[in-house]
């Protein structure tokens, strides 16, 4: 059961509608950035008070550490974050507005590494096509992992997707950058992360003003 701060965080599912209102679940306005299978949440906080313009949803499907990314992010009464236990590739299909979000996170999603757990991927053609779809002209998709042969596939299928161009890729692992849990302890265990950022490919649509990644 969350407490009452928690659950000013949370949005209920069933109060979305058919399309959310950034606005109206932020109570203010700003570049959204949605974070995929945000876990506990560290990023969440961390990147959320090191940017208070730019607004949070952490997206997570399995209730233990959505509920302790909402109470974490409670306490320490971090206006610019959002939560919404849901999957995060029915809510990017569905519910995004279409140009609408600045950022998409994808960092350590589940590598589910037998051959028959593979459609279980968040990353598919659909998924990328729906990031895309959500993402403004001037977006851009994150991604993260400590898996090599995973990260060559997340790529693989993105770049498939013709949506995106590659901008950036390259090492996970800078003293000081905002970590997600999972990153925080592989840094610990001084194991090898792998990141990229990809731009939305849309060059022929004029881009709105703001706080443009790239
Ligand atoms: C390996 S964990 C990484 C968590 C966090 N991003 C981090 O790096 O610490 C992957 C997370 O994605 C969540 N997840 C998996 N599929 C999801 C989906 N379709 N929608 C939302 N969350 C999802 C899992 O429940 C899990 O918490």
């Amino acid at each position: 059961m969350l407490t009452d701060s928690a659950q000013a965080v949370e949005i209920p599912a069933d109060q979305l509608g058919s399309q959310v209102h950034w606005e109206a679940v932020f109570g203010s306005d700003g570049p959204v950035e949605i974070d995929v299978g945000c876990g506990r949440g560290m990023y969440l906080i961390d990147a959320a008070s090191a940017r208070p313009e730019t607004l949070f949803l952490g997206i997570e499907v399995v209730p233990k550490p959505f509920y302790v990314a909402c109470e974490r992010v409670a306490r320490r009464a971090i206006p610019n974050v959002r939560l919404l236990r849901a999957d995060a590739r029915e809510f990017l299909a569905e519910q995004t507005p279409p140009a609408s979000v600045s950022v998409v996170h994808l960092q350590f999603p589940d590598p589910w590494p037998k051959k028959k757990h593979h459609k279980r991927r968040v990353m598919t053609p659909e998924f990328a096509a729906s990031v895309a779809r959500a993402l403004r002209p001037d977006g851009a998709l994150h991604i993260a992992t400590d898996i090599a042969d995973y990260f060559d596939e997340l790529l693989l299928v993105v770049e498939a997707s013709g949506a995106f161009r590659l901008v950036e890729e390259g090492r996970y692992d800078a003293e000081g950058e905002i970590v997600t849990n999972f990153a925080a302890k592989y840094r610990e265990q001084g194991r090898e992360m792998h990141e990229a950022w990809l731009a939305l490919d849309a060059t022929d649509t004029a881009a709105p003003a703001g706080d443009a990644p790239f």
